[in-house]
């Protein structure tokens, strides 16, 4: 690579001028410079200065085996020397989509052992919007085409995924969303459970905005329920556990199919394979993409449960949908050596019995204590720390999602890469960190609090 011929001002100035960035206020960026990322090894990414910084994200949620691994490099230059690119329309296949196909069917929940693939999660939802409505149109039913989600979910931002979601921000910028989706209140009971009212039972009542959703419409108007198992992007939202259970409940009594956004929580994150399993509940449709390759090469796959692929192939004809790279070889190369390490090093038995529960415990016995902190929770290696002015009645700092950005700065500064969302701090590192990793993310992440708790409060 050539950059190193280049100092970080010529960079920043260089990005300021020709790079659109997502999710950025552009004047803000062009303000400050962009923090230049140029090199990463094992958890830890580097800056064009040299800075270490242990990497509490995965890069966005996507580098599962952490960085550096040279099998996957590998296997993409296999595969582009004897086969960059083909596509696999028009009764076209190659080998490795074929044999990835294989592989997700063995470890999904059983009934979902068919796969189409894209390049980004939002184009999966997209492609599971489509699949879900002409489910309904090829079923006689072209007016169930309603689709329920929930305020503050993240889909993606295509048009359809930010239809889907629920930020406010982003349907404001929309100038239109997709008709016909509606959202419902997400199962957040830091802030929506009643005084008084236990987990269980607001896991129920979350679930029950649902059914009335679904009643209000009529059943029949009804196509689907989308959710993330746990909302990431809106603050690592865990739901308790009567939420999902009573959500499959109501979606099999309408008949609305029920439609999993994995594409976050896919691939070990919660110490399943997919959260469907670590929540006892099979749902129709799992969009997944992310650490389908560790993030090594963007490719999305939406695993298409058997009732909705059999009257798709029994009655569907040509299914007008796809994209160029759908099935690309190259990323699906990359993503079945992925699975491969992922399996060969026991990652998601490892989360499930040893770093997942040394996580919790981290961040409820060394976290939570903190005066900024009014709650913790994980799942897996999924987890949130809620940041409060005051512990004991939860106010916030104001405006509302500024103390955050004060703690995630500090915390960066102190080589620390978390993220914050709201009035919430969250993490999704990479499933390779260890109890020793996790111990030393606590050490910063503690320096951060402190640092940002007193600047807080000299304000
Ligand atoms: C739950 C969920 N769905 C969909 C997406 C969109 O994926 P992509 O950015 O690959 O389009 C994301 C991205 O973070 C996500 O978190």
């Amino acid at each position: 690579m050539t950059y190193q011929n280049y100092s970080l001002k010529q960079l920043q100035a260089i990005d300021a001028a020709h790079h659109l960035h997502p999710f950025t206020d552009h004047k803000d960026l062009r303000a400050a410079g962009s923090r230049m990322i140029t090199r990463a090894e094992g958890p830890f990414i580097y800056d064009s200065e040299g800075n270490e910084i242990l990497d509490g994200m995965a890069g966005l949620w996507c580098v599962n085996i952490g960085y550096g691994r040279t099998e996957l490099a590998e296997a993409a230059y296999e595969q582009m020397k004897e086969l960059p690119y083909y596509n696999s329309f028009f009764r076209c296949s190659t080998p490795t989509p074929v044999l990835l196909s294989q592989k997700l069917a063995e470890i999904a929940p059983p009934s979902l052992g068919q796969v189409f693939y894209g390049s980004s999660g939002s184009e999966a939802n997209d492609t599971a919007v489509r699949l879900v409505r002409y489910f309904w149109q090829l079923e006689g039913k072209p007016e169930k085409n309603r689709i329920i989600s929930r305020n503050m979910a993240y889909h993606g931002s295509t048009i359809t995924g930010a239809s889907l979601g629920g930020m406010s921000g982003m349907h404001g910028q929309l100038g239109g969303a997709v008709p016909n989706i509606v959202h419902v209140m997400m199962p957040y009971a830091f802030e929506l459970a009643l005084p008084g009212e236990s987990d269980h039972a607001f896991g129920l009542r979350a679930a029950r905005a649902i059914e009335e959703a679904i009643l209000e419409a009529g059943p029949e108007n009804v196509a689907a329920f989308i959710g993330e198992p746990i909302q990431g992007a809106g603050g690592v939202k865990i739901p308790p556990a009567s939420y999902w259970p009573e959500v499959e409940r109501i979606c099999r009594k309408y008949d609305v199919l029920l439609m999993l956004d994995e594409v976050i929580t896919g691939y070990g994150r919660t110490g399943n394979w997919f959260a469907a399993q670590t929540f006892g509940i099979t749902p129709d449709t799992i969009t997944t993409a992310k650490a389908l390759t560790s993030g090594y090469q963007p490719l999305s796959a939406l695993l298409v449960g058997d009732r909705i692929a059999a009257t798709l192939v029994e009655k569907g004809g040509e299914f007008y949908h796809g994209y160029t790279y759908s099935g690309h070889p190259v990323a699906c190369a990359v993503a079945l050596k992925n699975l491969q390490i992922i399996e060969k090093e026991g990652l998601v038995e490892r989360v499930r019995d040893e770093t997942g529960p040394y996580f919790a415990k981290a961040l409820r016995e060394r976290i939570a204590p903190h005066p900024l902190v009014g709650e913790t929770r994980t799942i897996g290696l999924m987890g949130a720390i809620e940041i409060v002015k005051d512990k004991d009645t939860r106010e916030r700092f104001q405006p509302g999602g500024s103390a955050p950005v004060v703690i995630r700065d500090h915390c960066i500064a102190n080589g620390m890469m978390l993220r914050a969302t709201g009035d919430t701090m969250i993490m999704s590192p990479p499933l390779i960190w260890t109890r020793d990793t996790i111990d030393m993310a606590c050490e910063r992440i503690l320096k951060g609090l402190d640092l940002a708790e007193a600047e807080l409060r000299r304000k």
